[in-house]
């Protein structure tokens, strides 16, 4: 039987591999051209430790000096001796140009556009080769915009359906992909994907969750709640989702689609806009629950644009809260404008 493994380079590129169950993961990645760490191929020198995020193995047999008994319980594991027991996610220790992976990219076709609200727009392509393009949730791609040589970093906001995945992008003014979107797109327009790229992924959910959205950083949350449906986790997820202005307040329906599916997911809204019409209104920050914070027992994913990342980031510093995870994505403007 053959397993799923998802490689994860320390630059961000992620790569799948299939693995059969009784063959050791190097073996299945050299067998795909993924030249990931290796030397002694015995158990003995360490060369190819790596942590593994998610999923069950066996360790294999190895000796203390490569592995040490800690480690071990701590979930890291030889790569030269492990042997998948499901799909699992593993994080390499080296770049991926170092590993000679190349990035995948594919085409795919303009599916739909919709315009959410007047800074919100949703767009789904169609990817042309379905089979070619797998990630974890919460990952991006680079999406080019028809018509020049540019491209621009997206989070998926949907997994995979019938080959279509969805993007929620903030419909910036004068911007070349709002332009496109807002003004010109439209179904069968032909654009390429590349990736998918990023570390900021949904891991095991093994004890209390804080997703922190602000504005389109909605985006990567989505995917993560369309996985965690199909098996709801027992412990709680609350949302905090934050916007500027009323109508960047998009998809909230969807929201309350999985909060009517999963029991333990909850989600709050706030308007940051003083004269907003929201019953909450203020930043992130000022509506997180005490609750899930108290003692940092809880793995926070925080993602949206970078004032609002690093204003989330100071708060917590400044309250002395150390989650036991932490992990988040800046929804960075494009190097051509830096
Ligand atoms: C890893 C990653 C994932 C991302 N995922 C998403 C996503 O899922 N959804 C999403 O909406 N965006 C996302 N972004 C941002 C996205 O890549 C683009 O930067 C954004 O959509 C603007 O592109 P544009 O071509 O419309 O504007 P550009 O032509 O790039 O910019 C036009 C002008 O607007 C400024 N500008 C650009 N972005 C903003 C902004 N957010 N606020 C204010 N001014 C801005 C630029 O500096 C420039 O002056 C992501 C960025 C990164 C790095
Ligand atoms: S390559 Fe030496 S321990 Fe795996």
């Amino acid at each position: 039987m053959a397993h799923r493994i998802a490689l994860n380079f320390e630059d961000g590129v992620t790569r799948f591999i299939e693995a059969r169950s009784d063959e050791v993961v190097a073996d299945a990645a050299y067998r795909s051209g993924l030249n990931i760490p290796l030397d002694c191929r015995d158990g003995a020198c360490g060369t190819c430790k790596c942590h593994c995020e998610s999923g069950d193995y066996t360790l294999g047999s190895y000796i203390d000096d490569a592995l040490t008994e800690g480690e071990a319980a701590e979930r890291l594991v030889l790569t030269c001796q492990m042997k998948a027991k499901s799909d699992c996610v593993l994080r390499i220790p080296a770049s991926s140009t170092i590993c000679k992976v190349k990035v995948g990219s594919m085409s795919a076709e303009m599916e739909s556009v919709r315009q959410l609200s007047a800074s919100s727009i949703s767009f789904s392509l169609r990817l042309k080769d379905p089979d070619g393009m797998h990630f974890l949730p919460g990952q991006y791609v680079n999406v080019s915009i028809p018509g020049t040589t540019q491209t621009r970093s997206y989070s998926f906001s949907s997994m995979p359906r019938d080959g279509v995945v969805q993007f929620l992008v903030r419909n910036v003014p004068g911007g070349l992909m709002s332009s496109y979107l807002a003004e010109r797109a439209k179904a069968g327009d032909v654009m390429t994907i590349a990736g998918p790229v990023g570390s900021f992924y949904l891991r095991d959910v093994s004890r209390p969750v804080l997703f922190l959205a602000g504005g389109t950083g909605l985006a990567p949350f989505l995917a993560m709640l369309e996985e965690l449906q199909h098996g709801p986790p027992s412990q709680p997820i609350h949302m905090v989702y934050g916007v500027t202005n009323d109508a960047d307040l998009v998809e909230v329906d969807l929201l309350e689609l999985f909060a009517a599916k999963m029991r333990n997911f909850s989600f709050t809204t706030v308007v940051a806009a003083t004269d907003s019409a929201h019953p909450r209104k203020g930043y992130v920050t000022h509506h997180l629950p005490v609750s899930v914070l108290d003692g940092g027992n809880v793995d926070i994913y925080l993602c949206g644009p970078p004032p609002m990342v690093d204003a989330v980031r100071a708060y917590l510093h400044e309250k002395g809260i150390i989650p036991m995870s932490f992990y988040y994505e800046k929804f960075s403007a494009s190097e051509t404008h830096k």
